[in-house]
């Protein structure tokens, strides 16, 4: 149907699903497919969106028929896995981008809209967005339906980046942090690990050449999460669904 291979690729930690297929769209469309089907799963359904460039056309897929109009918004909840911290209409803000893509165009109540306030700062904008996860799951931890995921060139995902010391974090659901990477907004805040791998279902977006070595070593090298913070995302009890275009999977795909 999308013209994709599946692999399955057995990783130091966990066998996860890769799928490699031709384009953006082809990716925007596996993963529109699963969040229908998951949105139809769980009532209400939890999900915190990725931010960064590539879900932009899944965001959009959503936003328009076939999807919009067969998923189920009213019982949809949409967190955010990270946050830049600036005004939530800056151009850099992952709040913004959700809107315009998605958002502003699906029948979801503003009341499931679970913003992180990233302009009070990184450490005044965790605390807020602690207490709304704290709000709807109540005392039990974060658990997420599913969570959508990005990776940069250098292997962070979320705003988990290389040397972080957020991966070590045991105790906080969320918490500020800032980091270099390309020209976007360093000030930022980001879910933490045992929240990302309490999910029912985690999906990686990646395309690019750019990221086809970095995918290698994140899937088929040695375990250093130090190094590659997508490597730390393994749910105990939740499944890793990896969506690549043929350019991020050419490296992968050889070895198997
Ligand atoms: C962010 C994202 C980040 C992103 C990766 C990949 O706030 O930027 O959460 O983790 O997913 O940097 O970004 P692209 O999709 O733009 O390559």
């Amino acid at each position: 149907m999308y013209g994709w291979r599946v692999v399955r690729v057995e990783t130091r930690i966990q066998s996860v699903e890769l799928l490699i297929l031709p384009d953006l769209d082809a990716i925007s469309k596996a993963a529109a497919d699963r969040f229908l089907e998951l949105a139809h799963t769980f009532d209400p359904f939890t999900i915190a969106l990725s931010g960064g460039s590539t879900p932009r056309r899944l965001y959009e897929a959503l936003s328009i028929p076939p999807f919009r109009d067969h998923i189920p918004w009213h019982q949809v909840h949409v967190f955010w896995g990270d946050e830049r911290c600036v005004p939530q209409d800056d151009p850099g803000s992952n709040y913004r981008s959700a809107r315009e893509t998605m958002l502003d165009h699906v029948p979801i109540p503003e009341s499931n809209i679970h913003r992180i306030q990233g302009e009070l700062g990184p450490h005044a904008a965790a605390e807020a967005y602690t207490r709304e996860l704290r709000d709807f799951f109540g005392t039990r931890w974060p658990a997420f339906d599913l969570i959508l995921l990005g990776m940069g060139s250098d292997g962070h995902t979320a705003s988990i980046f290389p040397g972080s010391d957020t991966l070590q974090e045991t105790e906080k659901p969320a918490i500020g942090v800032t980091a270099q990477y390309q020209d976007r907004p360093a000030r930022r805040v980001t879910l933490t690990p045992p929240v990302i791998n309490a999910a029912r279902t985690v999906i990686f977006l990646v395309t690019g050449i750019g990221k086809a070595e970095t995918l290698h070593a994140v899937l088929k090298g040695p375990y250093r999460p130090h190094a590659l913070p997508a490597q730390i995302v393994h749910p105990d009890d939740g499944h890793v669904l990896w969506l690549v275009d043929e350019d991020a999977g050419c490296k992968v795909g050889q070895l198997t």
